[in-house]
């Protein structure tokens, strides 16, 4: 008995994959379990585990990554309350109540953002008369649902009255959502993978399953997307993230576009034949005869080789991305090499994020060996170009510097940045002439709403743009 019998166990019941990085986070919550129990036999770990479900859902506890915040691709908020739930009222149906789940829901940010939405949209009556359920494999994440309460990166998406109407601040930068919304929803501990509970087996009119499978392989996609069409009423929606919706696209549950979002559709009658051969045991689960999970893909270490791959990667670099902003430097570090390993679309932008974050920490020797390597591959990579000119800068050669930023602007002359160190650089060397030139360039770009055209998703700015401005106005008046 070993780790990977360990991560074959999890797969098989929860449908969690192993990258480098969950591999790290298991092997630190298994040994933190063992000296918890006081044991050191990994045999003896292994059988407990297997046989314990409180032991078993205290390591699955913090193994799922759960990134949520309100508003999240709102346009199916937008969506919801604008046209479908209107529809369900006070259409052909006349229904009355209205039921949405929201299936890995988290730390609450998704079912709480639509109850907010339909209420924003409907007022406190419609309110009255839907029922909002969250499911979630995570125990610790569905406490901090049932407390509702979040810190401000959570809310960025919230417009000022949107966050005075449903939350009060408390204390320092924090923030409870108000009781009329909290408890609207009910929240369940639920494993997608098991078969749905009974109150909910074909019940919901909605259900939001999103950024939930992109951790998933095709095998335990189609198992979850069975116990989900079971949990559906007939006519039913499934809403799903953007980049999840195609790879779901199998042809079982129809496609239907709505208010320009694309949702899938249960038939409102009975289940197509299609979608019933090789089902066995007569309920309307078309997927349940797919062959059900029994080895993990890849071995340690080793990435999932299917669709999900990109979908992974996108992930991993938005996660590392946000710890980078929050100076988590290590953390964020940790999180690209697996995207790094895959070599798929996402390692140019890993890389130049891992040279930024290497930045940070002081080594640049790497972050530049980094750079090189990409600029050997893609001569066209101004990211690269403008990284390397910065590790010039602090490597006190401003001159090669000044080339690296020249190259930059060749590749992409809109690169207010470039021009901006540029500018920066000639005031150093005393080229008073040649500073006023790219300061007028960059008060030009910066005028034209150009200050997001750097390519570097993570630059610790330590000016704000009208700092930028005024630095640049006051040079570009001395010598023009
Ligand atoms: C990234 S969060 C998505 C939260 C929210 N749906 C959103 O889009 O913001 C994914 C959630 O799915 C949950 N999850 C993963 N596997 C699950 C499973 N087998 N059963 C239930 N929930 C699961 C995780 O615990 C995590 O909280």
């Amino acid at each position: 008995m070993s780790y990977s019998n360990i991560k074959k166990l999890v797969y098989q019941r929860t449908g969690l994959t192993f990258d480098a990085y969950r591999t790290m986070i298991l092997r630190e919550k298994i040994s933190r379990q063992m000296t918890a129990l006081d044991m050191d036999d990994m045999e003896t770990y292994c059988y407990e585990i297997s046989r314990n479900k409180e032991l078993f859902d205290d390591l699955v506890d913090g193994l799922t990554i759960n990134e949520s915040y309100f508003y999240r691709e709102a346009y199916h908020l937008d969506c919801l309350s604008q046209w479908v739930v209107p529809k369900l009222m006070t259409g052909e149906t006349g229904k009355e109540e209205i039921s949405i789940l929201s299936a890995g829901c988290s730390t609450g940010e998704e079912p709480c953002s639509i109850a907010m939405a339909l209420d924003q949209a409907h007022g406190p009556s419609a309110l009255a008369r839907l029922h909002i359920s969250g499911v979630d494999i995570d125990r610790t994440a569905l406490s901090k649902a049932r407390a509702g309460i979040y810190g401000k990166w959570k809310v960025r998406q919230l417009t000022p009255s949107m966050l005075s109407r449903y939350f009060d601040p408390i204390h320092g930068d924090r923030f409870v959502v108000k009781p009329d919304i909290l408890k609207k929803i009910v929240y369940y501990h639920h494993n997608l993978m098991d078969k749905p509970m009974a109150k909910m087996r074909h019940a919901m009119d909605f259900i939001f399953y999103r950024n939930v499978s992109i951790y998933f392989d095709t095998t335990t996609r189609v198992k979850v997307l069975s116990h989900l069409d079971r949990m559906l009423k007939p006519g039913g929606y499934l809403v799903m993230g953007a980049t999840e919706t195609l790879s779901h696209n199998t042809g079982q549950l129809p496609l239907v576009e709505m208010d320009g979002c694309f949702v899938y559709q249960k038939p409102a009658k009975s289940t197509p034949a299609h979608c019933k051969t090789g089902g066995s045991s007569g309920e309307d689960h078309p997927w349940e005869s797919a062959p059900g999970p029994d080895s993990p893909p890849g071995e340690e270490g080793e990435p999932a080789t299917d669709g999900t791959s990109m979908e992974n990667s996108m992930f991993l670099y938005e996660k590392s991305l946000t710890l980078a902003r929050q100076k988590e430097f290590d953390h964020a570090l940790a999180l690209l090499e697996p995207v790094l390993e895959k070599k798929d679309g996402m390692m140019e932008k890993a890389g130049i994020l891992r040279a930024g974050l290497l930045i940070q920490k002081g080594d640049t020797e790497t972050a530049g060996r980094l750079c090189r390597q990409f600029i050997e591959t893609n001569p066209h990579c101004a990211p690269a170009c403008l990284l390397l000119g910065m590790i010039a800068g602090m490597d006190h050669h401003p001159r090669e510097g000044l080339k690296r930023f020249l190259e930059t602007t060749h590749i992409d002359p809109g690169n207010w940045l470039a021009h901006f160190l540029m500018f920066q650089t000639y005031q150093a060397l005393g080229n008073q002439n040649k500073a006023s030139r790219q300061a007028a360039i960059v008060i030009s770009l910066l005028e034209k709403g150009r200050e997001s055209h750097h390519g570097l998703d993570y630059f610790p700015f330590s000016f704000s743009r009208e700092d930028i401005l005024q630095l640049c106005r006051k040079q570009s008046t001395l010598n023009v």
